[in-house]
């Protein structure tokens, strides 16, 4: 039987830095070469029938980053949304962002907004976003939430399951990631969909994110389709 692409795919874009470096390189370049990888990683998953993919843009600690970096990450966040809208729009993909928005600029909320709705009656591939993500900071306000409603005698203790928690997640219409991918030899999740990664394979490779093409894209995938995939029961194969 041949085996099924992931249906979601989620990655960890990381090296942009190093990549740059290698090449006596500003850090920022490798950040632009890293949207190129965004490029025909899109390409790739419509190509390959993946109908989820998640990229870790900005994670709730890059704020610690120096200013000048984490400002022109949000201005390459503007642009992109702005000049890509119309190209996301031809390959019907619908662009969609999860995270705490509300502490982005007025601008960068307005673009990224823009792009969302330009986008929203698309369906060959949604492109998710994670833009001042953090999991534990996710998990939080679910709580937050759950708590209010215990609080309002909304909700009993004894009602909340793992969907109650699951619903209130950035993530709760989008299936969890069946595979995750991290770059540039790090094997860690950072942070990164960590509810949403309990039964997510996870596949890590040295090549830096601004030199992901096709080659590795589908090396990922092949290798994902050879897995065996349990959820905690017995292999009946
Ligand atoms: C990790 O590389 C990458 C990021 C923190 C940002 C990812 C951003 C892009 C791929 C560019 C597109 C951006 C937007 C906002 C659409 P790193 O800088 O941590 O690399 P290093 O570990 O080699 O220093």
């Amino acid at each position: 039987m041949e085996s099924l692409p992931p249906v979601h795919l989620a990655v960890i874009m990381d090296g942009n830095g190093r990549w740059a470096k290698a090449r006596g390189l500003d850090r920022f370049h490798g950040h632009i070469q890293g949207v190129e990888s965004i490029r025909s990683t899109v390409e790739l998953c419509i190509e390959n029938g993946v109908r989820y993919l998640t990229l870790y843009a900005f994670s709730t600690e890059n704020w610690g980053r120096p200013d000048e970096e984490v400002h022109s990450l949000m201005e390459l966040l503007c642009q992109c949304t702005v000049n890509e809208t119309p190209q996301l729009k031809k390959q019907g993909v619908r662009l969609r962002f999860i995270g705490d928005l509300d502490k982005l600029d007025d601008k960068v909320r307005e673009s990224i907004h823009a792009c969302h709705v330009e986008t929203g009656e698309n369906d060959k591939l949604q492109l998710i976003l994670a833009v001042n993500y953090g999991a534990r900071n996710e998990i939080k306000e679910a709580v937050k939430k759950i708590t209010e409603k215990v609080i309002n005698g909304d909700l009993s203790t004894e009602n909340i399951t793992t969907d109650t928690i699951a619903d209130l997640l950035y993530t709760a219409d989008i299936p969890d990631p069946d595979l995750i991918i991290r770059t540039s030899g790090e094997s860690r999740l950072s942070n990164f969909l960590l509810w949403q990664a309990a039964y997510s394979e996870l596949y890590f490779t040295d090549v830096l994110w601004p030199d992901f093409g096709r080659e590795e894209f589908e090396k990922a995938i092949e290798n994902y389709k050879k897995r065996t995939r349990k959820f905690g029961l017995i292999n009946n194969k």
